[in-house]
């Protein structure tokens, strides 16, 4: 009888937890996915969220991969939790890579995440333990989740000029401007290769004038590098990140195996950061240990076992280099004949920036209405942007594609 009474006073006085909730608009890029799959009309392209392509279109799992894998399945005798960190070896092998081989290991920290995102995450709540007062520059646009992700996080956001829409170029002179001009101690998010979603990267000498800023002023590099291999080649991709860890005393490399790896849905990246000298080194090593413990304890095992075995086996290695060429090369065929396609299906309109953007992405450069037009009356999906993601094209539907942009555009 007491039980009764109870619950029914519960009942009167407790309002239902999620009753003030209203519906999240969705996601501008993972929205895409679900709309694109339920169009049922064959000749549909999907240029919306970013994964590679095959020339069938499929995004199968590499084969390199699939070894890894299979050496693990007939290896791995245990899957108890591993640590905050990860794994060792697979995070010694990760330092080589996007620090290259004169890495500055006595004062770097790296440690395995739950995919770029995971590190983006962690960085923003070390961001906020260390100098909770300080913003994060971020280049306009940038990837549409960094400002959610980080922002939601807590972390203050502050744009910097990047991408000219109108002659689609950099605007290097604004950007510097604004960096000039950027307190000592804030922090700069800088993408390291294949820009996302421009395409468009700073020349060698931008980066070069990019550093001279950052160490004059006594800015926070904090590297986004998901797109390694995919640019010119692993180590040019990685060049922004070597040039500044040679001239700062700290910075943060955010990094993603979702791409060049194709590890996507297993969630593998690291977080590196790079501190003054070996004493801080320790400190910042728990601090970010004990924080990952906060949020989602340790990081998933399996992807970034399986590239640890491809990074520390010279066969694997070799084979995967292959197929990320494969990758690179497939991309920059795609911009090649886009652009041929549109010069014969709209020889009004420039669209040479798709050659002079690299990785997976770059800005058709139409408006919003015209992207939801392609939409609705061609099935073209690509975010409202107007960003596209290059994979999504192979010879069978270029020609569809440009058509159907030609259409949309001349209809104004
Ligand atoms: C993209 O930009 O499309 C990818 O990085 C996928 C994502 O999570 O947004």
């Amino acid at each position: 009888m007491r039980a009764c009474k109870h619950d029914q006073l519960f009942k009167e006085r407790s309002k239902p937890l999620f009753e003030s909730l209203t519906a999240a608009s969705a996601d501008a890029i993972l929205g895409l996915i679900a709309e694109y799959r339920d169009d049922p009309r064959p000749q549909k392209i999907d240029l919306g969220v970013g994964v590679y392509r095959t020339p069938e279109g499929d995004t199968p799992v590499l084969k390199v991969v699939k070894h890894a894998e299979q050496i693990l399945v007939d290896t791995q005798d245990s899957k108890a939790y591993i640590g905050t960190a990860g794994a060792a070896d697979f995070n010694l092998a990760m330092q080589a890579l996007i620090f290259g081989a004169a890495s500055p290991d006595d004062r770097l920290v790296t440690i395995q995440t739950p995919g770029g995102s995971g590190s983006l995450r962690v960085a923003a709540g070390m961001i906020l333990r260390s100098s909770p007062n300080a913003s994060v520059w971020v280049s306009d646009p940038t990837w549409a989740n960094h400002v959610p992700l980080l922002g939601g996080a807590g972390v203050k956001l502050k744009p910097y000029p990047y991408y000219d829409t109108k002659n689609h170029v950099i605007k290097i002179d604004e950007m510097l401007a604004a960096l000039r001009a950027a307190p000592a101690g804030d922090v700069v998010l800088l993408h390291a290769c294949c820009h996302n979603p421009s395409g468009l990267d700073p020349s060698v000498e931008d980066w070069q004038a990019i550093a001279d800023i950052i160490v004059d002023r006594k800015l926070i590099p904090f590297i986004d590098s998901a797109y390694q291999g995919f640019g010119e080649d692993l180590d040019r991709d990685a060049y922004p990140i070597r040039l500044l860890a040679e001239r700062v005393p700290e910075m943060m490399v955010a990094n993603s195996c979702s791409k060049n790896f194709g590890l996507y849905r297993d969630r593998v990246g690291t977080l590196s950061l790079l501190v003054a000298d070996r004493a801080t080194r320790d400190v910042v090593n728990s601090q970010v240990n004990n924080l990952v413990r906060t949020i989602y304890s340790v990081p998933p095992d399996h992807g970034a076992a399986v590239v640890s075995l491809i990074l520390n086996n010279k066969d694997l290695h070799d084979e995967w280099i292959i197929e990320l060429a494969q990758m690179r090369e497939r991309l920059r065929d795609m911009r090649v004949r886009l652009n041929d396609a549109l010069i014969e299906k709209t020889p009004d309109r420039d669209f040479s920036h798709l050659l002079r953007a690299t990785g997976m992405f770059c800005f058709l450069g139409i408006t919003t209405a015209e992207v939801l037009r392609l939409k609705k009356d061609f099935g073209i999906y690509m975010v409202d942007s107007s960003r596209i993601n290059v994979a999504g094209i192979t010879v069978k539907n270029v020609n569809y594609l440009a058509e159907s942009i030609a259409a949309t555009l001349q209809r104004g």
